[in-house]
């Protein structure tokens, strides 16, 4: 809910007391009678939206009582009471930044709640502008955590170093070209990027092994999209990042790992992993075998397309590669 606290400081505790009793139907309206007792309620019964201060008071004048409180308390917005003989003091405080609106006194209740109602509004927007921006940055610092975690993995081996970042590359590629929304978009590059997390469980020597694998290396490795699902599941993400990590491996017809989960079962942003994954790991080299090259792994989601892969992620898949040269390079 918007905050609509106001502190009236004033060492003239009649004014004080009539603007508390005209005005406060409309504002939560706190007083203090000192700049000191005024910063202290600041520190200890805040947040406050705004603070109004009379200029003349004695000790701590209201230009610095005002510039205390802007160090202090930067988000509460700053109202100079003043004296006709002090307009000249007051501008200036504008003009510095000091304050936000000086009022003369006597000041009618009526232009007090308009100047209030004002500053209360310039407030709130300040803060949803600053949680704007704290949004933004832990979305940065989540999207280099997230990165962290893929070098991590990605370290171990380096036959897949590089895979999952090429992998989000064609995601993406193929989110854009659905005209998805942005937001979406973002949640694959971040679920690709870090998709084979879970591998970082599996051992090595399986991972790397020339040649074919035993049931139980296989059985191993297909357990990495649980395991990368219990890894980010504690993570409050935005959106589904460890559900789609747990599906990367579904297939439509049933036939993936490891709920076997069927068509509409899997989220979009899986399916286009899932076809992103297929591609870049056939075109890359592998220790057991090399690159079958990009017309074979097209080949291989042509084939599938409907069964095992969502047919029109297929298509435009297909799209990217053939008719707009689509390449890994990153
Ligand atoms: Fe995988
Ligand atoms: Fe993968």
């Amino acid at each position: 809910m918007a905050n609509n606290k106001v502190l009236l400081v004033d060492d003239e505790e009649q004014i004080l007391l009539s603007f508390q009793r005209r005005l406060k139907k409309q504002f939560n309206l706190d007083i203090a009678t000192s700049g000191k007792q005024g910063l202290e309620k600041l520190d200890s019964e805040g947040p406050y939206a705004v603070v109004v201060s009379d200029y003349r008071m004695p000790e701590m004048d209201g230009v610095h009582f005002l510039k205390t409180v802007k160090q202090n308390h930067p988000d509460v917005v700053r109202i100079m009471l003043t004296g006709f003989a002090d307009i000249h003091t007051a501008t200036k405080a504008v003009n510095q930044g000091q304050v936000f609106r000086f009022l003369t006194k006597p000041c009618p209740p009526r232009d007090m709640a308009e100047a209030l109602e004002q500053s209360i509004r310039y407030h709130n927007f300040i803060i949803s502008e600053r949680e704007v921006i704290d949004l933004k940055r832990w979305r940065k610092s989540l999207e280099q955590m997230v990165a962290a975690l893929a070098r991590l993995v990605e370290s171990r081996d380096a036959y897949t170093a590089g895979h999952q970042q090429r992998v989000a590359l064609l995601s993406v590629a193929i989110g854009r070209a659905m005209g998805l929304e942005e937001q979406t978009i973002d949640t694959v590059r971040l679920a690709a990027t870090i998709h084979d997390i879970g591998k970082v469980y599996v051992p090595l020597e399986f991972l790397t092994k020339p040649g074919s694998l035993s049931p139980l290396e296989l059985d191993v490795i297909h357990t990495h999209p649980q395991v990368g699902y219990e890894i980010l599941k504690p993570i409050e993400f935005e959106s589904p990042i460890s559900r789609i990590v747990l599906e990367h491996h579904e297939r439509l017809d049933g036939s993936g790992y490891p709920q076997g989960l069927i068509g509409s079962e899997i989220l979009v942003e899986s399916k286009i992993i899932t076809v992103a994954d297929v591609v870049e790991a056939m075109c890359s080299h592998r220790p057991y075998r090399p690159s079958r090259g990009v017309n074979k792994a097209l080949g291989e989601i042509e084939q599938k397309k409907g069964v095992c892969y969502d047919p029109e992620i297929v298509d435009i898949c297909l799209e990217l590669f053939r008719k707009n040269n689509f390449n890994f390079q990153i």
